[in-house]
């Protein structure tokens, strides 16, 4: 049994895929533990993603990651940390693979509709991050 850390990024809320986003992870057998709708600031979005801050895409990416409400929840089930990257498919849409979230609503490599924790490690992290 495993917790993740997911969010539904702010192109998911704003094209209306709350609901159906949870339901992936419900009908695969996943359990939503603990969910928020919070709007990240500047240095939120900055520490959230600070493993990437040498990155060319770090500016565009924080900027996307405040340009409206998120939705941050954690999933618990088993093996969860690499199931729901596998339901998220790769970071670029165009490479994911079909039936994916990111192949079904994502439009972009920026703006990819979902982030899933990488790691153990991570999903400790990014749970602490959201939800204390
Ligand atoms: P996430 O952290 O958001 O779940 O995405 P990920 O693990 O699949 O990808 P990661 O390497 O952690 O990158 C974080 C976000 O930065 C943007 N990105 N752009 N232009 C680029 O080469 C590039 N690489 C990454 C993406 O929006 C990615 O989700
Ligand atoms: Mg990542």
């Amino acid at each position: 049994m495993q917790k993740t850390l997911s969010i539904i990024k702010p192109d998911g809320v704003q094209k209306k895929l709350i609901g159906t986003i949870l339901n992936r992870f419900e009908k695969n057998g996943f359990k939503i533990v603990n969910l928020k709708y919070l709007s990240l600031t500047n240095d939120q979005a900055g520490e959230f993603y600070n493993m990437h801050k040498e990155m060319s895409f770090y500016a565009d990416l924080v900027k996307f990651m405040t340009s409206g409400p998120c939705v941050p929840f954690v999933i618990e089930g088993e093996n969860a940390i690499l199931r729901v990257r596998e339901l998220m498919g790769a970071t670029n849409p165009s490479e994911a693979d079909k039936g994916t979230i990111r192949a079904d609503f994502a439009e972009s490599i920026d703006k990819n509709i979902i982030h899933g924790s990488d790691s153990q490690e991570s999903a400790e992290r990014e749970i602490l991050f959201f939800f204390g």
